[in-house]
């Protein structure tokens, strides 16, 4: 869905900090428990300060499905997690993005219309009933609709493991490896996974399957640019979707880090590439990251490939420890860096004069059907990797 940010008063773009923060602070004392922030891992300092909760996908709608008591849920983070956020809260609770411009790349990856001609295309050649539609959480709510109707689920990228293997009719607690594999190829059943290939692959990897059990649907081809063999002979089509911060990731960059520190550690969030993801120690969500850092020996050197802003914010809170990105040449998240503390006092003042700027609300036809897929992720639960 498209949606514009107006530009803000003056008021708050010429603020100074010191004023965006007594306005911030103001609104809030002013809002008290009608109001929660809660702030995704990628946000900037100025804004995290502010958070009630801070946390990965998975975390933060597993909060927004509990948190019962604030009207308003102020959501700083992308638009896919604040649509889930609306979904999965309370229908009087009302959600906010506090600039409409930030969205995820890779969600666009995805759009419904591609997404059911694939599934019209599959459904020419193989038995629909085996294939499991699943997505990832950074994707729009009427994909998150689709997977509902089609009995699949969302996954992030803390469950997606588990995710994966309820797809595939796989126990929780059964061992990876290629056995795992072979019993699964054995049954013919089938997921497509969107929008991001990486995640696909590196869980796919992690389960015990091989490359030639994947195949990468391109959504800008015929029948994904695929063989009508590949189709019925694979038992995973990733959708051709990627983060385009994570990609700059390289196995090169992780030979540079371990050159320099030969005894040093490397953790990689799983939409980093598969080439990447198979050098490090640890693969994980961002709060996995977080856990990982957070258990480190002192004085342990930790190569990071993940977002930017919450590196610096690991290396500031872990002195004792030499943090670095894997990235000498440091890439943000563009669009979690538009909420910014103007756009979070604009619409925190917005409150406290009673106008909501900046909804984000889901239409109930598209939010029921996404809600069931939403329920199956939260009901997997798990952590990957
Ligand atoms: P997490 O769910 O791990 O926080 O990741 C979200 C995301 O967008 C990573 O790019
Ligand atoms: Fe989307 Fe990548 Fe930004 Fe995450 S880091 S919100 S996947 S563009």
């Amino acid at each position: 869905m498209f949606r514009l940010q107006a530009p803000l008063p003056d008021r708050y773009t010429h603020a100074s900090e010191d004023e965006l923060v007594a306005m911030i602070g103001a609104a809030r004392a002013t809002l008290g428990r009608r109001v929660v922030i809660l702030g995704h891992h990628y946000q900037r300092d100025e804004v995290m300060r502010w958070a009630d909760a801070r946390g990965d996908s998975f975390g933060l709608s597993r909060f927004a499905a509990d948190q019962h008591q604030a009207e308003f849920i102020v959501f700083c983070g992308v638009t896919f997690m604040a649509e889930a956020a609306d979904i999965l809260s309370a229908p009087e609770q009302q959600v906010l993005l506090p600039d409409l411009n930030a969205g995820c790349s890779m969600a666009d990856m995805a759009d419904l219309e591609a997404v059911e001609t694939a599934w019209s295309e599959l459904g020419v050649v193989v038995d629909l009933d085996s294939v499991v539609p699943v997505t990832y959480m950074n994707s729009s709510a009427a994909l998150k609709a689709f997977v509902g109707r089609h009995r699949g689920t969302v996954c992030t990228s803390a469950n997606a493991d588990t995710a994966l293997r309820w797809a595939l009719g796989v126990p929780y607690d059964a061992a990876p490896g290629p056995g795992l594999a072979e019993h699964v190829i054995a049954t013919g059943r089938k997921v497509l996974f969107f929008p991001d290939q990486h995640l696909g692959r590196n869980t796919v990897r992690a389960l015990g399957f091989a490359a030639k059990d994947e195949r990468v649907w391109d959504p800008r081809l015929a029948t994904g640019g695929l063989a009508e063999s590949d189709l019925k002979e694979v038992t995973f089509l990733l959708w051709k979707g990627h983060c385009s911060v994570h990609q700059r990731f390289t196995p090169d960059q992780v030979a540079a880090f371990r050159a320099a520190h030969p005894d040093g550690k490397v953790v990689v969030h799983p939409e980093c590439a598969y080439e990447v993801a198979a050098l490090a120690d640890k693969i994980g969500s961002t709060d996995t990251i977080i856990h990982y850092v957070e258990r480190a020996a002192p004085g342990t050197a930790i190569g990071v490939g993940t977002e930017i802003h919450l590196v610096h914010r690991l290396a500031e809170e872990h002195p004792e420890l030499t943090i670095v990105s894997l990235d000498p040449l440091v890439c943000p998240c563009s669009t979690m860096f538009r909420i910014d503390p103007p756009h979070l006092a604009w619409v925190l003042e917005g409150l406290v004069e009673d106008e909501v700027r900046n909804r984000i609300f889901v239409e109930e036809a598209t939010a029921a059907d996404a809600r069931v897929a939403l329920d199956r992720m939260l009901e997997i639960g798990g952590s990957s990797f």
